[in-house]
């Protein structure tokens, strides 16, 4: 197996934190497995005195001969003492099962906490240059995997301690067919860890990487629905998704097959034992065998209580080797370092504070998959409480500053300056609070409406209604079903591209910001939605310092000050009559683009895009 020393270290990583608990679980088994030995010690004693053989050549006859009881009957007691052990081992398999379960729960949990504490501390770059399908297995079936396979060690522990209990029992009642079982034992464990274990492990490594594909497929089946729909390509994605899954399908075949070949074997080999041992026992004793049942009798029942034992301990074995890359997948995650957000981290941070302006100073930006540099050289000056347009082709890199604005990036170099001091020197939450970002989507969330607009702020209902008029939203809640209680998101009910930008207003307004960051907010809505959505945008922008990134220049007519970006770089800037009148890029822009209606005399809703 290529990565058993790996296997292990992961182990060790998933159990370190639990030692504790996981020492207490292994004395528990240790007493489990010796009081079930026992049991099996006794019925020996009852088979001989049942029988009346008088045997003095093993050990344990001498044992039980040394022991006397007076009056009482050996035999009896022999079944009174069976019968008190067997309820103190039943107290403690329950025990054992509990402590057991303990285990296996507190390691998943704390599994599953780690991984999402790792996620959400990843920057956004890990989350934009990541396949959602991907990010969705680890959380999901990766960490379900890990669950499982920390249960099965945990089982295959218990299990392997019986074995060997009992192996040392079987080797103390006969020590011939002890060694018999030890060479075709080893012969067995040596062609099963060569022969199919290693296998098993290959097959679990190629189902991992369908089941990843068939993750995403179905995922991005999902969030592409409706480009889906309208380019009537259901087909195209049922012929992908079906072969993902038929890929799917003959690796568990044969992944079940391999997994369940050690168990066959095993009772293969321990029934030709017990049928060899008896074959043996019968020509050795020339047919006088009676002396030896007791020994043949408790053999027996030693073999079949560690069947069992054995088997599981097989299946469990090949179950975690199958479990293996899953559990790799999350030991990744979650030793992958959080270098790329050492930025947010390792920086002293000051109290946000903003009195006159916001610069971009020579700032370039890449992306990390990417040669070409999407922001080149860019200088420029936001003023307070001014209206900012950025305006330009699509691909001029427009989303690109917003991005860097809202610290979803960082600025590959150059800076971003706000009065004289770097944006990163600032505390990241303090400046997002001061942040109020409106984009061309919206997200909301299966929950009420209320807590959509809330969206985990400290903050009263009243307010939350408050927020909703200025939005000019209110009118609309209280027209649904039940409200600011209506569900909304992905079982509720569903609202139009402006109620949905109308909610992210009045989240906005609730958090009272002093910078607005518009990126083509209104650029989805038909004219009407747009003018109204621009209404309460102006109501509420009044004292703030707004930066409107530009789909339709209606929008970006009145501002203060228009850049105008292509590729990634100012061209021109200005006030929109200046701007026309340089009989640039701006103009051509505005004479290129095409004019869809004018339902309003004061919009004119001509597009770059
Ligand atoms: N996450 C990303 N990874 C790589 N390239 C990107 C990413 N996002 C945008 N780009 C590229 O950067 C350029 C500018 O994109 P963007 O800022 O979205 O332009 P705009 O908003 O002006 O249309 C485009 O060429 C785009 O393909
Ligand atoms: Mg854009």
């Amino acid at each position: 197996m290529t990565s058993k020393n790996n296997s292990l270290q992961i182990l060790y990583f998933l159990f370190r934190p639990h030692r504790k608990l996981l020492g207490i679980y292994f004395v528990s088994l240790l007493v489990f497995s010796l009081l079930d030995v026992l049991r099996v010690f006794l019925i020996y004693p009852l088979i001989n005195y049942g029988l009346n053989i008088n045997q003095n050549s093993t050990l344990i006859d001498r044992i039980y001969q040394s022991v006397s009881f007076g009056n009482l009957h050996p035999f009896l007691v022999y079944a009174i003492v069976l019968s008190i052990i067997s309820i103190i081992i039943a107290g403690v398999e329950v025990s054992v099962s509990y402590l057991g379960s303990k285990t296996f729960a507190t390691v998943r949990d704390t599994t599953d906490r780690s991984v999402f504490n790792k996620l959400k501390n990843r920057p956004y770059e890990y989350f934009a240059s990541h396949k959602q399908g991907d990010i969705l297995y680890i959380g999901q079936q990766a960490v379900e995997q890990t669950g499982l396979a920390v249960f099965n060690v945990v089982g295959f522990l218990q299990n392997i301690l019986f074995c060997l209990f009992y192996l040392s029992f079987i080797f103390i009642l006969s020590f011939k067919i002890s060694t018999l079982m030890l060479i075709l034992g080893a012969i067995y464990v040596f062609f099963m860890k060569n022969i199919i274990f290693s296998r098993i492990y290959k097959h679990s490594l190629v189902l991992n990487r369908f089941a990843r594909a068939k993750s995403v497929i179905y995922n991005e089946f999902i969030s592409g629905i409706k480009t889906i729909f309208i380019t009537d390509s259901i087909d195209f994605w049922a012929g992908n998704y079906n072969k993902a899954v038929y890929n799917i399908r003959r690796s568990y075949v044969f992944a079940m097959i391999l997994q369940r070949l050690p168990g066959a074997a095993n009772n293969l080999l321990i029934f030709q034992i017990i049928a060899l041992g008896a074959a043996g026992l019968y020509y050795i004793t020339d047919g006088h065998f009676l002396p030896y049942i007791g020994i043949f009798g408790t053999l027996l029942l030693a073999l079949y209580r560690t069947i069992p034992a054995l088997n599981a301990c097989q299946s469990q074995f090949g179950t975690i080797v199958q479990q293996l890359p899953a559990i790799e997948a999350v030991y990744n995650f979650l030793q992958e370092n959080n270098s790329e957000s050492i930025y947010l981290n390792n920086v002293p941070k000051k109290e946000f504070r903003f009195q006159n302006s916001i610069i971009f100073k020579n700032a370039f930006f890449r992306y990390n998959d990417t040669q070409k540099y999407t922001i080149k050289n860019l200088s420029f000056t936001i003023k307070k409480s001014t209206k900012t347009a950025i305006v330009g082709n699509s691909g001029a890199g427009k989303t690109t500053i917003a991005n860097l604005l809202a610290l979803l990036y960082q600025p590959t170099s150059g800076e971003i300056i706000i009065d004289e001091t770097n944006l990163n020197e600032f505390k990241h939450s303090d400046y997002l609070k001061r942040l109020g970002y409106l984009g061309q989507e919206t997200f909301i969330y299966h929950d009420s409406i209320k807590e959509n607009i809330r969206f985990g702020l400290d903050c009263n209902d009243d307010e939350i209604i408050e927020a909703a008029k200025l939005a000019d939203a209110h009118e609309f809640i209280m027209s649904t079903s039940e409200g600011y209680e209506t569900i909304i998101g992905d079982q509720g009910i569903k609202l139009s591209g402006g109620q949905r930008q109308r909610i992210a207003i009045a989240r906005i307004i609730l958090r009272k910001p002093e910078i607005l960051l518009l990126d083509e907010a209104t650029s989805s809505l038909d004219n009407i939605a747009e003018q109204r959505v621009m209404e309460s945008i102006d109501r509420i922008s009044k004292d703030m310092t707004v930066i409107t990134i530009a789909h339709r220049l209606s929008t970006v007519k009145n501002a203060d000050v228009i850049y105008v970006l292509r590729e990634g770089e100012i061209v021109e800037s200005g006030k929109h009559d200046e701007l026309l009148e340089l009989k640039g890029e701006y103009y051509n822009l505005y004479n290129k683009a095409p004019i869809f209606s004018s339902s309003s005399p004061d919009l004119s809703t001509k597009v770059i895009c």
